[in-house]
């Protein structure tokens, strides 16, 4: 098994991708092989270039279509932006092959906000675009809130955040 993990935002120095590193790092320590795609490798116009009428004759987009198509089991790292997911994610998904590019999928969702709620709104919103498009969301969501404070240089430094996320990861693999 292989699993896929998105890196939600294309903002520079972004904590998404960090994350996403942690979460590789945790699988591989179970035996778990993953790939991350972040969102800060998508082509820089893509949202004039890629979507609606020009949907998949993007030869620079089109990778990513191929590479979400290859995976079915799906991690989110979800960063909460204005009480919800940060918009060039949903642009993202909207680039994405309607309606089937995440039918069938299974998806785990981790959030991360400055704020106290861990990117609750966000995972929620998030979670029914993902249902709606008739994928299977693992009810065990992480929230990483307070992110400056509970992540410092690559690592969780809340010690209640280890078994959360160690828990998460074995329910997903079991999903
Ligand atoms: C455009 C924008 C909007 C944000 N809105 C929220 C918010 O609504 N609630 C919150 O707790 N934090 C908010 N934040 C803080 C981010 O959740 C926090 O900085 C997080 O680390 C961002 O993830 P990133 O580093 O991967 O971009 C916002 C940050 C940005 C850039």
């Amino acid at each position: 098994m292989s699993i896929l993990i998105i890196s939600g935002t294309n903002r520079a120095n972004n904590k998404s991708i960090k994350i996403a590193e942690l979460y590789a790092k945790k699988l591989l320590s179970k035996g778990i092989e993953s790939e991350i795609l972040s969102l800060t490798e998508l082509p820089k116009d893509f949202i004039f270039s890629a979507l609606y009428e020009n949907s998949g004759k993007h030869p620079e987009f089109n990778p990513f279509r191929e590479k979400i198509s290859s995976f079915s089991k799906i991690i989110f790292i979800v960063a909460e932006y204005n009480g919800s997911i940060p918009g060039v994610l949903k642009a993202f998904i909207d680039g994405l092959k309607y309606p089937d590019s995440f039918k069938n999928k299974k998806f785990a969702l981790v959030g991360l906000s400055s704020g106290v709620q861990g990117g609750a709104l966000a995972l929620s919103h998030l979670a029914d675009i993902l249902s709606y498009l008739n994928g299977n969301v693992l009810g065990n969501k992480m929230k990483i809130y307070k992110i400056d404070e509970n992540f410092k240089n690559g690592e969780i430094t809340n010690p209640n955040f280890d078994a959360h996320i160690d828990g998460q990861i074995n329910d997903f693999i079991a999903f």
